[in-house]
């Protein structure tokens, strides 16, 4: 019974080395496709599993088949991503619309930046089993090395599973039938069965380091952006001083973002990128990719990182729920877009009125997320008739609720801190200009 396992085991790796020596052939081939198509043979044959999964994969990566209204989006998705360039993204938009993804917000207010309405369109992945779609690039070969492992080991663990169940029942204890000598050792065996997974982990090794170096070796000319977070918000600056919860970039050209953060452990994480990397307090890190597609793509923090970790950069709070209905995104801009982006945020932020300025900070900066403006409590105090009244301090003491006060507050948060909030909220010195400033007055005053 044990040589015949050993046996077919044997065969079996015999078999998965062909395949796996196969992968590499379609990929360069095809990049984009390579992951989805060069899983679905080998899984498909190994696999009953795998393989009535693997049509939905083949045809539409980002779509399940959970509801009908996906399904649809997901046939006219395929061609989008044919369209590679400044049409792609109203058509993705309105492929994915009806599937009412959640955090999104679909309606944008009139008189909304250009900019802004891309931020608002509904992401364009879905969240099914399968990885989203990757426009970056760089991600190309670690999809094509993922889904390699992933058919090796379903071929492997279901190969091997049909064959343990196959020889436990053809080997079952039977009156008349007496065990049989097993052999103890056969050299020829041995050596196959160590010299063939040897070439395919060492192939594995080889391909895997090869893209590791790649990934994480940021080309030289590249456009840099620089990335603050801090509980709970996202600050991307460009390179002309403009400053975004949502992040901004070209495609078609390498992105390096340079990553600190001013208080805990967070992560930058975009799916469709393939990117995720730590964001440490006091130190920088790197990432980069190549966008690949114009778009709206979910942005999201990936280190618990305290209350509102989930909500990270949320742009839209629901009043009742406290729910987010819009978190930060990754907008990736046709050609020239970009730039343009950068011109029209510069002159938007230093023409709006002080209130509407202010309100523009409350959310972009992410004041939102802990304090309301409709009168209930999160983790800060609401800024909900706020204004003038004399408030009580942790000391016991109570002061005015005036412009004095709220510049104290936003440069040094736990000098007159109010009793019953934690002492979350960071110092925003040197991080908001004046006009800022006077704008986070003039909005707050509105409310009183
Ligand atoms: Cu920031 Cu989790």
């Amino acid at each position: 019974m044990k040589s015949m396992i050993h046996c077919l085991v044997t065969v079996a790796l015999v078999v998965a080395a062909g395949s796996a020596s196969a992968q590499p052939a379609p990929g360069p081939a095809a990049p984009a496709p390579a992951p989805g198509s060069a899983a679905t043979p080998t899984a498909g044959s190994a696999t009953p599993a795998a393989g009535s999964a693997t049509p939905a994969a083949g045809s539409a990566t980002p779509a399940g088949s959970a509801t009908p209204a996906e399904g649809s989006a997901a046939g006219s998705a395929t061609p989008t991503a044919g369209s590679a360039d400044g049409s792609a993204a109203p058509a993705a938009g309105s492929a994915a619309s009806p599937t009412g993804a959640p955090g999104t917000a679909t309606k944008p207010a009139a008189g909304i930046a250009w900019y802004d309405v891309l931020a608002n369109k509904p992401i364009e992945e879905k969240g099914t089993f399968w990885m989203p779609k990757s426009v970056n690039s760089a991600a190309d070969d670690s999809d094509l090395m993922f889904y390699s492992v992933l058919a090796l080991s379903a071929f492997f663990f279901f190969a091997i599973l049909i064959v343990v169940i196959y020889l436990t029942w053809k080997y079952r204890h039977r009156p008349g039938h007496k065990p049989q000598p097993s052999p103890a050792h056969h050299d020829a065996l041995e050596i196959t069965w160590t010299v063939i997974p040897t070439i395919i982990v060492v192939f594995l090794f080889w391909y895997g380091w090869r893209s590791y170096i790649h990934v994480v070796t940021p080309p030289q000319k590249a456009v840099e952006i620089q990335v603050l977070a801090w509980r709970w918000n996202w600050q991307f600056t460009h390179a002309n001083g403009v400053t975004d919860s949502d992040l901004h970039v070209p495609a078609g050209v390498p992105v390096r973002l340079v990553m600190t953060s001013k208080d805990v452990l967070h992560s930058f994480y975009a799916p469709a990128m393939r990117v995720k990397q730590d964001i440490v307090p006091r130190r920088y890190t790197y990432a980069w990719f190549l966008a690949t597609k114009p778009g709206t793509y979910r942005l999201t923090c990936a280190e618990y990182c305290g209350t509102s970790h989930a909500q990270m950069a949320c742009q839209d709070v629901d009043k009742h729920t406290g729910a987010c209905l819009r978190r930060a995104v990754v907008v990736v801009h046709a050609p020239g877009d970009y730039e343009r982006y950068l011109a029209d945020k510069q002159s938007e932020m230093m023409n709006l009125p002080p209130e509407q300025l202010g309100k523009m900070v409350y959310e972009k900066k992410g004041c939102n997320a802990c304090h309301t403006i409709d009168g209930s409590a999160r983790v800060g105090p609401t800024f909900q008739h706020d204004w003038g009244t004399s408030i009580k301090l942790s000391d016991g003491s109570t002061i005015t609720m005036d412009e004095n006060y709220i510049r104290e507050s936003l440069m040094s948060p736990q000098a007159k801190a109010r009793p019953g909030y934690p002492p979350s909220m960071p110092s925003f010195q040197g991080q908001l200009k004046e006009k800022e400033i006077e704008g986070i007055i003039a909005f707050i005053k509105s409310l009183k």
